[in-house]
């Protein structure tokens, strides 16, 4: 298994972002979108985050163009067909993850891997849409993608050893650190996670502080670089909603479960920084 092509499927917020490391990292990089206008937002999000990381003097501007020059977009499924490689990073949802794989699995070549970026579904629900489930893992990047190391790199019970131990070379390749977990649904981070930020949005519905105060005493209590609220603001409401309902169908325990005033939030269109508003008003600023 050579990786030399890698197709990255969702270029949302982490699709971008998975895109644009591996473009800087010297692969040949395919992003695929649904349509030219989501697709033209996906690029030019990655455009601005290497214009960011040249004028913070972390890229020389020729490294930018080279890394550019690298990546592609395309809305057709079928320009992945020769791709060793296919992250996918879609919306939270196991029918249209499952629809996508089995789609793929007829495109992409034998012996190209699929991987998943999915923060809350199992792996193996998502191999069994396919018929590569020796060829099929977990790779869960965190948000900025471009500046968080790490990588957790999932295994089924069915993953080949050996495209377990070369998919956490390629990690390395892209100057992340991998973890390996196994097929847990959360893995490591969101196992923990999750039920730390939804215990902030409970404590808020009890009163036991502000918005503000809540955030600066987690912030500056213990040192995190950004208080729960923020950083739900920051991860968009609607996505941690589907990961705690995904969750809590999986554990069936009340640290999982959304609270009342984050499903609320989300009907109401507050879904963070995306949406301009959530626990803080982006607007203003
Ligand atoms: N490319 C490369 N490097 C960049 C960059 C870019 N586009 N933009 C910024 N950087 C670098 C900066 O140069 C800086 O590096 P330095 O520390 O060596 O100087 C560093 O990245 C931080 O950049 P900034 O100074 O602009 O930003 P802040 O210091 O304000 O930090 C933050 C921003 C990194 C987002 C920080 O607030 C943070 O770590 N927040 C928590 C994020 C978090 O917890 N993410 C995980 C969310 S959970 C998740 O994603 C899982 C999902 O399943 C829910």
């Amino acid at each position: 298994m050579k990786i030399e092509k890698v197709g990255v499927v969702g270029c949302g917020l982490m699709g971008a972002g998975i895109a644009e490391i591996c473009a800087k990292s010297g692969y040949d990089t395919i992003a695929r979108e649904v349509n030219d206008e989501l697709l033209a937002k996906g690029l030019d999000r990655i455009r601005r985050s290497l214009d960011k990381a040249v004028s913070k003097g972390k890229l020389e501007e020729d490294q930018k163009e080279e890394a550019l020059g690298r990546l592609t977009g395309t809305t057709d499924l079928e320009a992945l067909a020769d791709c060793d490689l296919v992250v996918e990073a879609i919306v939270e949802n196991l029918a249209l993850k499952c629809e996508l794989y089995t789609a793929l699995d007829g495109i992409v070549k034998r012996s190209g891997v699929f991987a998943s970026n999915t923060s809350s579904l199992t792996i193996t629900e998502l191999a069994m849409a396919t018929n590569r489930t020796e060829r099929f893992l977990g790779l869960h990047f965190f948000n900025p993608v471009p500046i968080m190391k790490l990588v957790e790199v999932v295994r089924t019970m069915m993953t080949d050893d050996q495209v377990f131990e070369q998919t956490k070379e390629f990690i390395s390749s892209l100057g992340k650190e991998p973890v390996s977990c196994r097929d847990n649904s959360g893995f490591i981070v969101n196992r923990l996670l999750v039920p730390y930020l939804l215990d902030a949005i409970r404590g808020l519905e009890e009163g036991i502080g502000s918005v503000e105060d809540i955030d600066k005493a987690m912030q500056l209590g213990c040192g995190y670089p950004m208080g729960p609220l923020t950083l739900l603001d920051f991860v968009g409401l609607d996505t941690t909603y589907f990961i705690a309902n995904i969750m809590f169908e999986e554990y069936r325990e009340k640290r999982f479960a959304p609270p009342a005033l984050l499903k609320q939030m989300v009907l109401a269109g507050r879904l963070g920084r995306k949406s301009g508003r959530g626990f803080y008003d982006y607007a203003k600023s």
